[in-house]
């Protein structure tokens, strides 16, 4: 079996935890797609979901597979959103943005009851950081930006390059947003909650791709099986035992 098939049991067994009427956030990435295209085969079945996209990418794909779709200014609070992840931690600390999405999978997630994290057991880790933290950036101001970014990364004892992303053609990659990605090439972070805190003091820095405290749950698919991963409140395993 390979990370494809990883991704999308992990996308099987997120699909139990949907109930019909309910608000979905939709994340972004190839396990959240995969999610997305079961969900789109369940309500083409008749299941009645209402979604919110993180990103033009997915509300693309769930639009050619007659999903509703909403946005948060007429539903503010959704009851789940389901996203991938680029890392993991067994705290249920994330990073994402990988795909660049890592500000509107923030909100959503943020506005949601519940967040499960669907993700192929390679990233899973003991520590964060050997994926490059993405950091959404306002292009105004970029050096000043890069250089506070430096300070208090280094602050926190972090050191490592800090690289604008861009595309295949050279020009500067553009999240949906119209911001910039910076990947902060870290390594392992010792301290993600210290870090969070020192990069929210830094005006440019729209989001980071660190996610505290968000996912409520995580399932990992892999060679082992699948495993499900509670974080501090139990009330998404509960409904389901
Ligand atoms: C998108 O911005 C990211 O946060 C994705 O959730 C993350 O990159 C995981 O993507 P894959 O499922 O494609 O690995």
């Amino acid at each position: 079996m390979d990370a494809n098939t990883w991704k999308r049991q992990a996308a099987e067994r997120a699909l139990e935890f949907v109930e019909d009427g309910m608000t979905l956030g939709l994340g972004t990435g190839s396990t959240a797609a995969a999610f997305v295209t079961l969900l789109g085969a369940k309500v083409k079945g008749g299941l009645d979901v209402l979604c919110v996209p993180t990103s033009e990418a997915t509300r693309i794909q769930a639009e050619s597979l007659g999903i509703r779709l909403t946005t948060l200014d007429d539903v503010p609070f959704l009851d789940l959103t389901i996203d991938g992840a680029d890392e993991l931690d067994g705290e249920l600390r994330l990073i994402k943005g990988g795909g660049g999405a890592l500000l509107r999978e923030k909100i959503v997630a943020t506005a949601s009851d519940g967040m499960i994290v669907i993700a192929d057991a390679s990233k899973r880790v003991e520590r964060l950081g050997a994926f490059p933290l993405p950091l959404e950036v306002i292009p105004f101001g970029l050096k000043s930006t890069l250089a506070l970014i430096e300070t208090l990364g280094a602050d926190c004892g972090l050191a490592g390059e800090l690289r604008l992303r861009t595309l295949a053609n050279g020009e500067p990659y553009r999240t949906d947003s119209g911001n910039l990605i910076v990947d902060a090439h870290y390594g392992t972070i010792a301290d993600p909650e210290m870090l969070d805190e020192a990069l929210k003091l830094v005006p440019g820095v729209v989001e980071n791709g660190l996610f505290l405290g968000i996912a409520d749950l995580a399932i990992v698919a892999g060679p082992e099986g699948v495993e499900v991963i509670e974080a501090s409140f139990e009330e998404l395993g509960e409904e389901q035992s």
